[in-house]
């Protein structure tokens, strides 16, 4: 999640990912659903053109469910098919090379009317860094891809793994990069891990997180941290934290550094419960 953007390496990762998409039947548009708009590329539509996609929920582990299957009709109710996924632990990931199939009927009854024989449909992963993309191409390549060691002279361009007998899929996932412009996006993607905590106040991102659960984790909250938030006014959550765990700095301060990248982790590891931070519609 380390990535910085630069216009120029912008530039590179869209080049790469268009010349990708041309080998390609269809994208595999990867979203945190946690935060299904704001991880989405601001560019993709124009990215992606005509090319039929698929878009999948990933995270949803971590996602509140019932805003999940919100997100997902939303997206299916603009002719875009949509999937709730989890890349750790395979769930639902099973779901995804038959709707790549659906996804392609009219491709498949075109090559039909020309006589064609099918060959095995093509799709690539592509989203933001972090979002999961790597994990989906090694659950649905079902073994942990080899990386083969680097051999001098011999430049490895993309492999494609099968996905039983009618998919194909590039096995190296498109990099697009996130929207940065809106400081509320900045803030989401920082809590859930796409933005690397290097460029970040880390200390802002917790008290957005903790702000952003209060209504919904009160309990949780009190219990992990000692943290009421209803007393407690909002400046001194950190504080709270921190004396719980016993983070003091010298002269007794409490650490509010320390206490927040342990909110963050808290959070990112789904242990203050299953929150999404975008609003449905
Ligand atoms: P990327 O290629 O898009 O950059 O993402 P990658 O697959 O590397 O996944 C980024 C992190 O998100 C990894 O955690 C990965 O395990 C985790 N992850 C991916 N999909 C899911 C999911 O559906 N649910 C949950 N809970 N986590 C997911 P990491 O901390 O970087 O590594 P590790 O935990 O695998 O050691």
């Amino acid at each position: 999640s380390g990535i910085q953007w630069y216009p120029g390496h912008m530039t590179r990762a869209r080049r790469q990912v268009e010349a990708d998409l041309a080998k390609v039947d269809l994208a595999l548009e990867l979203v945190d659903a946690r935060v299904p708009v704001s991880s989405r590329n601001p560019d993709i539509d124009r990215i992606l053109g005509q090319k039929p996609r698929i878009i999948l929920l990933n995270k949803s582990d971590l996602a509140h469910p019932a805003a999940t299957q919100k997100f997902a009709e939303s997206f299916r109710s603009r002719g875009i098919p949509a999937l709730s996924v989890d890349a750790a632990s395979g769930e639902g990931v099973k779901a995804i090379a038959p709707a790549v199939e659906q996804a392609l009927q009219q491709l498949l009854q075109r090559w039909q009317q020309r006589g064609m024989r099918p060959r095995p449909f093509r799709a690539m992963v592509l989203g933001i860094p972090n979002v999961g993309k790597s994990s989906l191409i090694n659950r649905l390549a079902g073994r942990r891809r080899t990386v083969t060691a680097d051999r001098p002279g011999v430049t490895r361009g993309p492999q494609w793994v099968s996905i039983g007998q009618k998919l194909e899929l590039l096995d190296t996932p498109g990099i697009l990069w996130p929207k940065f412009e809106d400081p509320t996006v900045g803030l989401k993607l920082s809590a859930t891990g796409a933005v690397s905590d290097l460029v970040v106040d880390v200390q802002h991102v917790a008290s957005y997180i903790l702000q952003a659960i209060r209504d919904k984790a009160i309990e949780t909250l009190q219990e992990r941290y000692s943290l009421n938030v209803l007393e407690v006014p909002e400046a001194s959550w950190l504080d709270a934290v921190a004396k719980r765990r016993g983070f003091l700095l010298s002269g007794g301060v409490y650490d509010r550094e320390k206490a927040a990248i342990q909110v963050l982790g808290d959070f990112r590891a789904g242990k203050l419960g299953r929150f999404t931070l975008d609003e449905t519609e």
